[in-house]
Parts: structure tokens; sequence; C-alpha cells
């Protein structure tokens, strides 16, 4: 089947520096790199690297052709990303010694989507194939709710974290991914513990203490361990996880298994600095192996 995945597509300028900097700091980087990255793209990637044949729909400036030759290389269909009149995306982000970031995001071109776009890509998508999106780009539950009309299952990162942006996906939702800092903050606008969400799966990533899978029909909930690492880097991590969850669900795995192959993926990627550019494929995932 086939992910269609509407998200951001940003410029990720990577600095890297000795603490995270602190209000009205100057601060000196150790290290630069320019890379692919916008947690759209980042989660398309990794189901491509994962094996799956992913849609992206989206947006770049006439300054991004050097994106969708990236996205192209890594086996990402780029026929559904517009030109827009904007700039492409970026994003500034600082890592740290210890892997943790601090990131300023310039939407730019993710936030100029236009629907008639959106109803193209999903003119070509069937029954069972999968719609992803995140909260980088404008039209999420739109695009979710013309996904569902059509029988596609929807899955959705909560990220970043918007309230009203989550609620207005919820309803058409079958899969929700989100961290610990996420849950909490949806739970407080829901005033609903995240067992108690009308979405059939919810997976709750727990960082170095693994993830949390909620099967709210059934009503059990299933944790899992992380991968033991020294993280590098953890941007694009969770995307990561999301991509190739996504991925190995698309391919027929049972949730535990997707969720196994996900974290592993994710702790992979974790020892690496940057984003797109440096997500594992499926091979890297496969032979890695952990303490
Ligand atoms: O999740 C990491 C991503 O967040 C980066 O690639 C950056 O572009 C921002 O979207």
């Amino acid at each position: 089947m086939t992910i269609f995945n509407l998200g951001s597509i940003n410029a990720d300028l990577v600095y890297r520096v000795p603490h995270l900097p602190a209000p009205g700091e100057t601060l000196a980087a150790t290290g630069f790199t320019r890379g692919l990255g916008g947690k759209g793209a980042n989660m398309s990637v990794a189901a491509a690297r994962a094996g799956a044949r992913c849609v992206h729909i989206g947006a770049v400036g006439g300054d991004g052709v050097w994106a969708l030759d990236r996205l192209t290389e890594y086996g990402v269909d780029t026929r559904q990303i517009a030109k827009s009149d904007e700039a492409t995306g970026h994003a500034i982000i600082a890592v740290d010694e210890a892997g943790e970031n601090a990131i300023i995001l310039h939407p730019g071109a993710n936030a100029a989507l236009k629907k008639v776009g959106l109803i193209n890509a999903l003119a070509e998508a069937q029954a069972g194939d999968f719609f992803l999106t995140q909260n980088e780009t404008t039209l999420q539950a739109e695009g979710a709710r013309m996904a569902q009309a059509k029988g596609l299952r929807v899955a959705y990162a909560a990220a970043p974290f918007e309230a009203d942006a989550v609620q207005a996906v919820l309803p058409f939702l079958d899969l929700l991914v989100l961290n610990a800092v996420e849950a909490a903050q949806l739970e407080d606008a829901t005033e609903k513990s995240v067992a108690d969400l009308s979405v059939k799966d919810i997976v709750v990533t727990l960082g170095a203490d693994g993830c949390r899978w909620y099967e709210t029909e059934e009503k059990t909930v299933q944790d899992f361990p992380a991968f033991k690492v020294d993280p590098v880097d953890t941007t694009g991590a969770g995307d990561t996880f999301t991509g190739y969850l996504i991925a190995g669900l698309d391919r027929g795995m049972p949730m535990e298994q997707a969720i196994r192959l996900a974290s592993k993926a994710g702790a992979l990627m974790v020892t690496r600095l940057g984003t797109a550019d440096v997500i594992p494929d499926l091979k890297d995932v496969q032979d890695a192996s952990f303490n």
C-alpha cells in the first residue's frame, strides 16, 4: 500500500553548541551543518528507508529544488510537492553536547499549502492506504477528514504540540503518536486521560524509557523498553520512530513488531548528527546491535 504524508519540508541549519543558549547569551557554535529536515520530510524519508512507498504532500519555494532532489534520492515520491511563492521553510537547530536540542522554525512555504494540492494528491489514494500528518503545515484536519472519508488509515504525530490543532484532527484518527510532554498537554486540553481518547491506537514515546502503546478498544496497555545508546543528537529521532512505525504497519506488521522496529530505528538515529540526511535505512536498522 502507499503512505500519503502531508508534512513540512525544511532546510535544517544545525549548530553544535557547548550548551543551549540562555536568554540574552551570545554563544559561538563549535560546528555547523545544513541539511534536509522538517518533521514531515523526516517521516517520509524514514518511511521510504524502511521500504514503504511514500508520497509526500507539501510545498517548497523556488529555493527548494535541492530539497526535492534529496527527497527523490532518498526514495520519496515528490510529485505532489507544490512550488510556492513563499521561501522554503527552515529551522535553526542548536544541539548541545548531551544531544539535546532547541529549535526555531520559520514555516515559509509549509504554511502556504493549497487545498487543491491535497485534493489532487488524495485522488491517487485507495482504501487501506495510510494518511500521515504532523503539525508543521496547514490543512491537517482537512486532510485527515478527506482521508478518513476515502477509507485510509489516518495517523498523526502531535508535534509541535498545539492544543486546538490536535483536537481538530482527533475525530479522524486511527493512530496517534506523541511524546510524554505532548500527552500531558493533551490530557490538560481534553480533560481526559490518553487511555480514554476515542483513537484506537495511541503510542506515547518516553525517550530513554521506551514507549507505551494504548489499544483503547480492547483497553490494553503495553510497555516497550528503549534500546540503550550514547546520544549524539536526538533531533529527528521521534520522526524516524513514526516513519518506521507507519511503514511497518503498512507492510502488515502487528503493532508490537512495528513498535520494536521503530524503536530500534529511533535509537540508531540518536547516534547520528543531523536529520533527514542521516536517517538509517532498513539494513542499518536490522544489522544494528545495542548493549
Ligand atoms: O523533529 C525535528 C525537525 O523539527 C527538524 O528536522 C526541524 O526541521 C523541525 O521541523
